[in-house]
């Protein structure tokens, strides 16, 4: 069959007046497309299009398939991830759409979770900024250079709640809560795939993982995840639901299982909620080998029965491991799966590639001269370079040790200090750290090379302390210490469980001695997880947490160390004061025997340790000081349709000119069920000049107080409410209310 013949039958059925109801004319002419193709396939090449494999050019996973060309070539796989650059996604696009029968074109997915070749914050990173524009903004940039370089597809926004610092992946999430969790994910995918697929400058998202798969028991990657179902759907839900009311067309299924069920084979996950509560219109790709899996989760004997789980389930697309090419065809014909359900799975595919304008121009991502021009460009730079700063957050500030003042002599401590690699943390895509300038290079930039002493003392790993002597040596000569210490950028990511979040090695003994010089210490921190800091916060002068904060991040480093930049960032997960305290989260549960009675015998708490974390949630200081005003409401009594105003007056009471974010939280006092003793329901970023004031006012409506009730119906429940606001989730005014 040539390719003009398929393209007429195409343009012929779209001929045929639209008959389906509720449908735009857009989407009802892009079914009728897929329509015409699809009765031209045959169960193989049907099959084909429900595979997805990884090219050689990147490794994400444990296995890899050889000889993934011919199975473009013959119809076997329609879709490949982990191939970029026009060049090479040009040459096997050409085989799908030249060489194969039907010549449908391949979608390229790749991981650009934070940046593709200019790489942005760790997403936890971004979250810490609190500016969503800013984040949008990342996705945005993004995708434009992604989609120059030949993907069409990311496997991103990550959608996971955690409240696990020991789970390495928090550093792709944003954070512990659902409300800042879900306007991040929304924003993500507006970011990526902007407001028409179709445009050359978007991409495809995947909203991951589906579902639960922050919460691994213990905190170890893959590990089981069971919780109940109130707050599966109060707590970890919202965000997934909001990249996919944002229009995500993909969706990636977990490798973990919830209540027993493996997601990648539950129906319940990826038809009852996914689809049917949630509405979602794309397709089902699976994460990885998460189909074979399944034989070890110990729900299948079989690969062969795994799918046939899968398939019942609601993927349609197995991700790597060839479980759907090597079975699925002999269970069609074998009437152990309906044909219908592969030609649904097929269906919601080709949708999509339709709606990527694949068909139009199967070339449309694989464009030489945009690549060159889209990569690494001026505007790409300066956006990684606004979002770098913004996500990095003061945890410490006494005496004002920071900023710097240029010309200072500093002495700067610390391998970190000097990589370019672990700048750019885990899934760095296509970013490329031989491109780049270290911290190091970049202080040196600014403070002048001579006013720089660097020593690296000692690795991020390990035991040695040969270079403690000559990072004393440099210290002695500098009137401050910058010492940048914390996790090498392999410790966060995917498959990087740790049973400690301490700083590793011999880095946090350096910092020990650097302290008898007696000189002010700034602790310049990297990391891709709350860390237990309670040592270090003590021995420091100042600490600034920068994540892995991208290509540009050694120059957001600098700009905030010398005051060039005055921080605004505010943590999106607590940090506890000792791995003990984990899980530790600010929306916990009063419990019947809460610690603030009188008496704290028999109350729950620690007796080695307080209950409170180190650094709360939407902590973070600045160069500048804040005042709140007490907290006026527009009315104490909320009506079913009503609003309440709650509004508070913010002043600058330092002398920088500064940001805050200024978070407004409600507690339920009485429920049918127990209700968190805080929730976030509103934040607003503000800019203050010295001595400037600004009224900030939050709305209430009824809605944003809906929960899972008792009987697990949704909705409000009329009673007292706790207001608060402040700028972080412990230091807060606190009012009351009542819903009526
Ligand atoms: C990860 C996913 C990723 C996929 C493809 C998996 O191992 O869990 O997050 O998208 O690999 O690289």
């Amino acid at each position: 069959m040539k390719k003009n013949i398929v393209f007429a039958l195409i343009a012929a059925s779209l001929l045929t007046a639209c008959a389906s109801s509720g449908k735009s004319d857009k989407e009802s002419k892009i079914e009728q497309k897929v329509d015409s193709v699809m009765k031209l396939m045959t169960l193989d090449e049907k099959i084909g299009q429900m595979v997805l494999y990884s090219s050689d050019w990147d490794v994400t996973g444990p296995s890899l398939k050889k000889g993934y060309i011919d199975d473009i070539r013959k119809g076997n796989c329609g879709n490949i991830f982990n191939a970029h650059t026009a060049a090479y996604t040009r040459k096997l696009q050409k085989i799908a759409v030249e060489e194969s029968r039907l010549h449908i074109p391949l979608l390229f997915g790749y991981d650009v979770i934070h940046g593709h070749k200019t790489i942005f914050p760790i997403s936890l990173g971004e979250s810490t900024s609190w500016d969503l524009a800013a984040i949008e903004k990342s996705a945005r940039v993004s995708a434009t250079e992604a989609a120059a370089s030949g993907i069409n597809w990311t496997f991103a926004p990550m959608c996971d709640i955690s409240v696990e610092p020991r789970w390495g992946r928090v550093s792709e999430g944003a954070g512990e809560d659902p409300f800042w969790g879900s306007k991040i994910a929304a924003a993500r995918v507006h970011g990526f795939q902007g407001d028409d697929l179709s445009d050359t400058l978007t991409i495809l998202a995947c909203v991951k993982h589906f579902a639960a798969y922050g919460a691994p028991l213990a905190g170890r990657d893959y590990n089981t995840v069971d919780m109940s179902e109130r707050v599966f759907l109060d707590m970890y839900l919202p965000p997934y639901k909001a990249a996919i009311d944002a229009g995500a067309m993909s969706v990636m299924s977990s490798f973990n299982e919830l209540d027993g069920v493996p997601a990648s084979g539950s129906k319940y996950l990826l038809t009852d909620i996914l689809r049917t509560k949630l509405g979602f219109k794309g397709f089902v790709v699976t994460d990885y080998t998460s189909i074979n899996e399944m034989v070890n989760h110990g729900v299948a004997s079989t690969e062969a029965d795994a799918g046939l789980l899968a398939v019942k389930a609601g993927v349609d697309m197995d991700m790597q491991g060839e479980v759907y090419f090597k079975y699925l065809k002999k269970q069609v014909e074998e009437g152990l799966i309906p044909g219908k359900m592969i030609d649904d799975a097929v269906r919601r595919i080709l949708k999509v590639k339709f709606m990527l304008g694949l068909f139009d121009d199967p070339y449309r991502y694989c464009n030489e001269a945009r690549e060159k021009r889209e990569i690494y460009s001026p505007a790409h730079l300066e956006a990684a370079f606004d979002v770098a700063k913004k996500s990095m957050v003061l945890l410490k500030n006494d005496n004002n040790t920071l900023p710097l003042q240029k010309g200072e002599k500093i002495a700067v401590i610390g391998q970190l200090a000097a990589s370019t690699r672990d700048l750019l943390g885990s899934w760095k895509a296509a970013g490329d750290w031989n491109f780049m300038k270290s911290t190091l290079d970049e202080l040196k930039i600014y403070n002048g090379e001579a006013n720089v002493i660097y020593a690296k003392g000692c690795k991020t790993s390990g035991t040695d302390r040969s270079g403690f002597s000559a990072a004393m040596l440099a210290a002695q000569r500098a009137s401050k210490i910058v010492m940048v210490i914390g996790e090498s950028w392999d410790l966060s990511g995917e498959a990087t469980s740790r049973t400690s979040i301490s700083i590793p090695g011999v880095q946090t003994e350096l910092l020990e001695k650097l302290k008898t010089l007696n000189k002010p210490i700034v602790v310049v921190l990297m990391n891709g997880r709350p860390l237990d800091l309670s040592k270090e916060s003590e021995l420091a002068d100042a600490m600034l947490e920068t994540w892995f904060p991208g290509t540009m991040g050694g120059k957001a480093i600098t700009h905030v160390l010398f005051g060039e930049y005055n921080p605004a960032g505010k943590l999106t997960m607590t940090f506890p004061r000792n791995l003990g305290q984990v899980p530790i989260f600010y929306y916990e549960k009063n419990t019947g025997r809460p610690l603030y009675l009188p008496n704290p015998k028999y109350k729950s708490r620690y007796i080695d340790c307080p209950n409170d974390p180190l650094f709360p949630f939407g902590f973070g200081l600045s160069y500048t000081t804040f005042a709140y005003s007490d907290i006026k409401l527009s009315t104490t009594e909320l009506t079913e349709k009503g609003e309440l105003k709650a509004s508070v007056n913010v002043t600058n009471t330092g002398d920088k000119d500064g940001e805050e974010v200024v978070q407004c939280y409600v507690r339920d006092l009485v429920g049918s069920v127990t209700r968190p003793v805080k929730e976030l329901k509103g934040f607003e970023k503000i800019a203050l000049k010295v001595g400037e004031s600004k009224v900030v006012t939050f709305i209430i409506t009824p809605g944003m107080l809906a929960f899972h009730r008792l009987d697990m119906s949704y909705g409000t429940e009329p009673g007292d409410y706790k207001l608060f606001i402040g700028g972080n989730s412990r230091e807060v005014k606190e009012t009351e209310f009542k819903l009526k």
